[in-house]
Order: structure tokens, then C-alpha cells, then sequence
């Protein structure tokens, strides 16, 4: 099928680009390359240069490619730049969202996959791990930004019958995370490491985060081409790890010996985060594979070879 794919050039969208296209489908891309890669870009993908803050290229990429179904994965997803410059994440996130949404609607397209954050929208004070009827209380812009896009994807659904599956990633990690991003502490760690360099943790390190390795995130995308319409979907692993233990896994997948430099603890870090991600197994029939352990030692050995390490 013909698959358009917000974002892929980017870290995640990148990831399933390429798995689309080995499963055989048509995949075009939208992407402003604002944190996105050339280099991620697979050349059996059509690309197309644009914001997609700007509706009307963005419905004439649509009425170009006439997409089946939508990938929506473009995104301002820096939470420190969303507090700091929240009309810029909204933006993006919210009337970027619109005109994605908007113009998959005018084509007709059968189905979108809206990518949101398990990690951003709860907030503190939920139950861990966090089931999707949690109360969302976002505690950034880009979480509020992320949910105001689900709330649309909803909207559209009763307005217009648009299908869709809105996924909620835990902390996703693996091959062409940005280590010089503001998220992503395993290949910020791993690139530090490699370089020699002590990172440094936020606080004590009893901070938790879930961490879903890319190709599972991957293969949740593949399953909701087919299953989900309707659905709002944890991806993650209900596992809670510690920001030491996400240090000492990269320091053995390096053979680094030496201990972090321990900072002040941010404010606005949310203490403790992890999702239930049971309702995505009973409707996707998803399930992490890939051991913390494992997938940290292939985004290393990722890392070492590339040209960014
Ligand atoms: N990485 C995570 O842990 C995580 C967790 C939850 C949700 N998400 C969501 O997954 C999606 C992908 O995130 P990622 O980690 O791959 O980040 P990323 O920054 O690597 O990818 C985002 C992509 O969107 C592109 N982009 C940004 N603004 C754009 C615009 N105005 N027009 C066109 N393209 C634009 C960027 O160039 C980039 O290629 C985002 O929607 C993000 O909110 C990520």
C-alpha cells in the first residue's frame, strides 16, 4: 500500500520508512529536515522538503501521492524548547497536526497512525505502570501539544469517520537516536562514553523511565496498519528503569570505567515514569522482544561505527 510517513527522516520515522518498504509497500516522505537527517532518508522513499506548518503544500504532496494511510511522526519534540518557546512547539505540534490531518481527510485516506507520548501526556500522580484511561495531566507544552493532537485525531474520528490509532511511545531508544538531542540519555551516555567523557546524571539516579527499543516500536506501526482503528495505545514495557541502571548498561556495552558526575536534579523531571502496555498486546497482539540489555548494546555498537559518535 502507499504510505506517507510525517517525520521520516527523523530517529523513529526513519525506522519504520525502512521497514515499509522491505515489507514491500510505497512510502513518501514529508519531512523540513529540522532535526531530521538526510542521511536517514531511504532513496526507495519519495521525499518531500516541507513543513508541515505550511497546509497548502502540504495537501498538494497529498493530492499528489494519494496516500492510503498517514504516519503522522513529525513532531517538535524537545520538552525543554516546548516550555521555553510554546507557541513554536504548538506550532508544529498542534497546527502541524491540523494540516497533516486535514489534508489526509481531503484525499480520503483510509487510515492515520498518530505517534504521542506515554511519557509526556500522564504527568506525575498516576498509577505505574499507567494505563491508557489514566487522567492525562501533562506537565510540558509538548505534552499538552502531543495531547491536543490526539483530542484532534478523536474529533476527526467522530466528524468525518477518519480511522486512526494513536500510539503512546514510552521512552523509545535505539540506531539514529540524536545524541545531541535533548532527550535520548542512552545515545547522549553512549556518545559521551565513547568520546571518553563523564556523563553527567540529573539528581541521585533513582529517576525511572520505560525504555522501548525502536524495532519494537517499529513493529507496533507495522500491526496498526491493519488493527487499532480507534484505539489509543501504550507502547512501552512496564518496566521502570533507573537512570544508574541506564548508565551502568551503556558504561558495559562502552567498557566504560568511570562513575557519573552527579548534577542538580532538573525541575520539571518527572519522577517516575512507565506504561501498561497490556491493552496494546490484547488489540495489536504487540509485545516488547528486545531486552534492555540487548537493544542498549546494538545502539552503542550503532553508535561507535557512526559517523556521529
Ligand atoms: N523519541 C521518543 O522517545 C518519543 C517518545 C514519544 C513520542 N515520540 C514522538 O515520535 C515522533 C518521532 O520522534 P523522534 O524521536 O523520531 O524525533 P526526531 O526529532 O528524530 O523526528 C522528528 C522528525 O520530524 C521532523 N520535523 C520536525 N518539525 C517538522 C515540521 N514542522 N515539518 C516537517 N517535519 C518536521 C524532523 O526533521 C524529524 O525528522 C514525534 O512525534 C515524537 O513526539 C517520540
Amino acid at each position: 500500500m502507499k504510505i506517507l510517513v510525517t517525520g521520516g527522516a527523523g530517529f523513529i520515522g526513519s525506522n519504520i520508512v525502512d521497514r515499509y518498504l522491505a515489507d514491500g509497500h510505497e512510502v513518501a516522505i514529508i519531512d523540513d529536515l529540522s532535526t531530521g537527517r538526510r542521511s536517514n532518508l531511504n532513496p526507495d522513499a519519495s521525499f518531500h522538503e516541507l513543513s508541515i506548518t505550511d497546509a497548502e503544500a502540504v495537501l498538494a504532496v497529498f493530492e499528489q501521492e494519494m496516500p492510503e494511510v498517514v504516519s503522522h511522526h513529525a513532531a517538535q519534540m524537545d520538552v525543554r524548547r516546548s516550555v521555553a518557546e510554546p507557541q513554536f512547539d504548538a506550532e508544529t505540534n498542534i497546527i502541524g497536526t491540523l494540516s497533516v490531518l486535514e489534508a489526509g481527510r481531503r484525499v480520503e485516506a483510509r487510515k492515520f497512525i498518530f505517534s504521542s507520548s506515554g511519557g509526556a501526556v500522564y504527568g506525575d500522580g498516576v498509577p505505574l505502570p499507567t494505563p491508557e484511561d489514566a487522567c492525562p495531566e501533562p506537565l510540558s507544552h509538548y505534552g499538552a501539544s502531543k495531547f491536543a493532537g490526539e483530542v484532534y485525531f478523536r474529533l476527526y474520528g467522530r466528524l468525518y469517520d477518519v480511522r486512526y490509532t494513536i500510539l503512546r511511545y514510552a521512552n523509545v531508544y535505539g540506531p539514529r537516536q540524536n545524541p545531541h538531542g535533548e532527550a535520548g540519555v542512552n545515545a547522549i551516555f553512549a556518545n559521551l562514553m565513547l568520546r571518553g567523557e563523564r556523563p553527567t546524571i540529573f539528581g541521585t539516579g533513582d529517576k525511572t523511565r520505560d525504555y522501548v527499543y525502536v524495532g519494537d516500536v517499529v513493529e507496533a506501526n507495522v500491526l496498526a496498519l491493519e488493527r487499532g482503528d480507534g484505539e489509543t495505545l501504550n507502547i512501552g514495557t512496564g518496566v521502570q528503569t533507573t537512570d544508574q541502571e541506564v548508565y551502568d548498561a551503556v558504561a558495559a556495552a562502552v567498557g566504560f570505567g568511570e562513575p557519573p558526575i552527579y548534577g542538580e536534579e532538573r525541575a520539571g523531571d518527572i519522577r517516575r515514569s512507565c506504561v501498561d502496555p497490556s491493552r496494546a498486546k490484547e488489540v495489536l497482539g504487540w509485545e516488547p522482544t528486545v531486552d534492555f540489555h540487548d537493544g542498549v548494546r546494538i545502539t552503542v555498537e550503532y553508535q561507535r561505527e557512526s559517523e556521529v559518535g
